[in-house]
């Protein structure tokens, strides 16, 4: 049976917020119990990303996630959603051409439920992005770093550092916007440039490690709670100084273990 989302927040709502100067409040999950707790408390969007292939799988990169792993995660997570808008990454090689990125795409709706698929973009996915989009599946494109191309890129560096790089993602950004992109996630980028981007393009851009300046944030929920197996991005706050999981966890298996759970 293929997973069902109520119809919460909407991409019209999202271009409003952006319209409007609120940000736009985003997060990853993989699971039932994690979509339902930021659901309730007021994600805008839930990402179900291939990070997931680190956080979740505990590989070392992006590049294993099947697109098998990722419907079964956004089914777990369109779920248990009513009111945030779920997003759903591509996986690495389910969109090297149109037939099969409209394909999977499909799928990622059908089967997973979500309601928007996330690709990462250079100029060559333009007519991919046009495509889907002509075809009425929502499309956020991921530039900048692109965690897909690790092996090509040689490690996770910011990127468009450069003049001639940071000319060719606001180029790409304008072109994505016109094949019909309904949102723009920019990964570590400078601020500046990420801050050009937004101004230049209509549509809405999420940043993550690219300043403060975007239509809205992203970031992995694990990094946040600090308990990502292996390293964390600079940019990451802990959200869980004073009260963390991990404190959580031990007081649990503490009182567990004197008897002072369950009273
Ligand atoms: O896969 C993912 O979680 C992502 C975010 C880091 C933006 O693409």
């Amino acid at each position: 049976m293929s997973a069902q989302n109520s119809i919460g927040v909407t991409i019209n709502q999202l271009q409003d917020m952006r319209d409007g100067n609120k940000k736009i409040a985003c997060l990853t999950a993989y699971d039932a119990a994690f979509a339902k707790l930021l659901d309730q408390a007021g994600m805008d969007v839930i990402l179900v990303g291939d990070s997931l292939g680190m956080v979740v799988q505990g590989n070392t990169s992006t590049v294993s996630v099947t697109m098998d792993d990722m419907i079964y995660h956004t089914k777990c997570v369109a779920n248990s959603v009513n009111h945030s808008l779920v997003i759903s990454d591509m996986p690495f090689m389910s969109y090297s051409n149109i037939d099969s990125a409209l394909y999977n795409a499909t799928r990622l709706m059908q089967e997973g439920g979500a309601q928007m698929v996330k690709l990462e973009a250079t100029q060559r996915q333009t007519q991919i992005v046009e495509e889907l989009s002509a075809c009425g599946i929502p499309v956020c494109a991921h530039l900048g770093l692109r965690p897909q191309y690790i092996h090509k890129l040689g490690g996770y560096h910011a990127q468009g550092t450069d003049t001639e790089s940071a000319n060719e993602l606001l180029f790409t950004s304008t072109a994505l916007e016109a094949a019909g992109a309904d949102i723009l996630l920019v990964e570590c980028i400078p601020a500046k440039l990420a801050a050009e981007i937004t101004k230049i393009v209509s549509i809405p851009v999420i940043g993550i490690g690219a300043g403060k300046d975007c239509s809205g944030q992203i970031l992995v929920l694990q990094d946040i709670l600090g308990i990502t197996p292996g390293k964390i991005p600079p940019f990451v706050k802990n959200y869980m100084q004073s009260c963390s999981i991990q404190e959580a966890v031990a007081n649990y298996i503490q009182e567990v273990k004197s008897g002072a759970f369950p009273t």
